[in-house]
């Protein structure tokens, strides 16, 4: 067995904040900036450039910002929204706890993303809208959804929370269909602690959302005009401020994640006990962690806790979520990813020296 002498234990995440940051938030308590001013427009407006699209709305989390989405395209009670099976459950939450039924599809056979030909299935009259997952960076299809969506009269929301500055060939996911979510969480490629940020190219559909944001209010000063209902999903200028710092040094956290993506490819490349799940690179996806596939998934995790390398398992299938009422349900592609994939320490500050060791370590099972 190969311990490591110091006692040191490889996190499964990474990510640092530094001086810069600090010297950033000071600036913004010292000028009084607490609240969603003009720090979150400036950070907001850097981030609609950086990933090319016209508007973006900074939000208090990923999750907040999914159910700002579905809102914004009137997501009611007794609607239906497709989600995929294999994704965290705040993507159904979002719709579930608008009143709206959640209706699961299953995913694609060889990467965990939601499988177009399923939507077309579970599409009915009360179909509002589907939820595209880009999960860990990969693509899932949707110029097929939104091809599905022009037909059937339905919006196309992206939950890009774990793709942010992914790609495909048609450009940064999140950007693709009716409204794109991302997350600013601990574990995402810009951590803000928590926020997040909702993009659209449809003027009509941002200013929505910058009114919903509102509580459903706009106002001269003099006058409240009261435009519908509406929530504070106000982000906060403090965290802006770290957001402006860290998006100044997206380039190197990109690099350092596909780093530790290409270093477990390599060095795992002829081992028989896990497989390192692909990515396409060379389409710009982002691979903000890696995941293997395994055999034996809690033979590798224990082996891997036992020699202080911590994982993370994939997110169970939504099916065994009693409240979205869909247990009886078969999702074999979702629960064959969920039972096969295990998360590797990764992070857009992993030292790749913690890569190379856990890499040793599962060769050496
Ligand atoms: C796929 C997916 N959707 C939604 C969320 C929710 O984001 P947040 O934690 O910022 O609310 C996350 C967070 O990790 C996520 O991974």
């Amino acid at each position: 067995m190969v311990v490591d002498s110091t006692g040191y234990r490889i996190p499964y995440w990474l990510t640092k904040m530094g001086a810069a940051e600090a010297e950033q938030v000071a600036l913004a308590v010292q000028e009084g900036r607490l609240s969603d001013g003009p720090i979150s427009r400036d950070f907001e407006s850097n981030i609609a450039h950086a990933l090319d699209v016209p508007f973006a709305t900074a939000v208090p989390s990923g999750s907040a910002g999914l159910l700002l989405a579905l809102l914004a395209v009137g997501v009611q009670p007794g609607d239906e929204v497709i989600v995929p099976a294999a994704t965290w459950i705040a993507t159904a939450n979002a719709a579930h706890i608008l009143g709206a039924k959640v209706v699961l599809a299953d995913t694609l056979r060889d990467r965990p993303l939601i499988d177009p030909a399923a939507v077309l299935n579970l599409i009915t009259s009360k179909t509002k809208a589907v939820i595209a997952v880009h999960l860990g960076g990969r693509a899932a299809p949707v110029a097929d959804l939104m091809e599905i969506a022009e037909q059937k009269g339905i919006y196309v929301i992206e939950d890009a929370c774990q793709a942010l500055f992914s790609k495909n060939e048609d450009g940064f996911l999140g950007t693709l269909g009716h409204i794109g979510c991302f997350s600013l969480s601990v574990s995402k490629l810009i951590n803000t602690g928590q926020g997040g940020v909702v993009v659209t190219g449809d003027e009509e559909i941002h200013n929505h959302m910058s009114r919903i944001k509102l509580n459903g209010v706009t106002s001269d000063g003099v006058t409240e005009v009261y435009h519908g209902p509406g929530f504070n999903f106000k982000y906060s200028d403090l965290k802006a401020a770290i957001g402006l710092v860290q998006l100044s040094s997206v380039a190197d956290k990109v690099q350092r994640v596909t780093d530790v993506y290409r270093t477990y490819r390599d060095r795992l490349q002829f081992c028989e006990t896990v497989s390192v799940c692909p990515i396409n690179l060379e389409a710009g996806e982002l691979p903000l962690w890696t995941e293997v596939e395994a055999k034996d998934v809690p033979k590798v995790q224990k082996f891997l806790l036992d020699n202080q390398v911590e994982t993370r398992r994939f997110h169970t299938s939504l099916n065994h979520a009693p409240h979205l009422e869909q247990v009886g349900r078969k999702f074999p592609n979702s629960e064959q990813h969920a039972n096969s994939i295990l998360i590797l320490p990764s992070g857009p500050s992993q030292p790749l020296s913690n890569v190379e060791r856990t890499c040793d370590l599962i060769n050496a099972i």
